[in-house]
């Protein structure tokens, strides 16, 4: 049987262990964010792919073209609250979520942040090769 006080030194060694693990817990957070934003990335993607390419890749009805950053950029400026008003409710040729009901708000705007990063994207590089000129 331990005396008290080898009692309290083990009570202070297991809150301390216990304290570590936390810090330890709360560092890890940092790197699963990054991956966190990566999966919501490949998340829209698919949303993309599977619900808004077949008008978005060839600019069916009119549909601004993915891969057309001049055709977003009027549409990027009325802001993202607005994109996310027609995607949600339809805008013109665009029904609802582009027609699919069961998929979720949150899905059909991680298609819209999709759009929008992969046009950033394009300008970006665009702009890259104009500097390189
Ligand atoms: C049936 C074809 C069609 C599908 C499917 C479709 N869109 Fe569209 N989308 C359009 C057309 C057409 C417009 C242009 C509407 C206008 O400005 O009158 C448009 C416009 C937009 C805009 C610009 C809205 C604005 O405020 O100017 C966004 C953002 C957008 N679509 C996102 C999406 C997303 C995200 C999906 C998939 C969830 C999707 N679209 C699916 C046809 C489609």
């Amino acid at each position: 049987m331990g005396s008290f006080e080898s009692d309290m030194r083990a009570v202070a060694l297991r809150i301390l262990v216990v304290l570590l693990s936390l810090v330890l817990w709360l560092f890890s957070l940092i790197p699963a964010d990054g991956v966190a934003v990566a999966a919501d990335r490949s998340v829209g993607r698919n949303v993309f792919l599977q619900n808004c390419a077949a008008c978005h890749v060839h600019g069916v009805a009119q549909a601004p073209r993915v891969n057309s950053p001049a055709e977003w950029e009027p549409r990027l400026a009325s802001g993202r609250q607005s994109m996310m008003n027609s995607v949600l409710r339809g805008k013109g040729g665009m029904p609802p979520k582009g027609g699919n009901a069961s998929i979720s708000d949150a899905q059909a705007i991680a298609a819209l942040d999709y759009i929008v990063s992969r046009v950033l994207e394009l300008e970006h590089e665009a702009h890259a090769a104009e500097r390189r000129q």
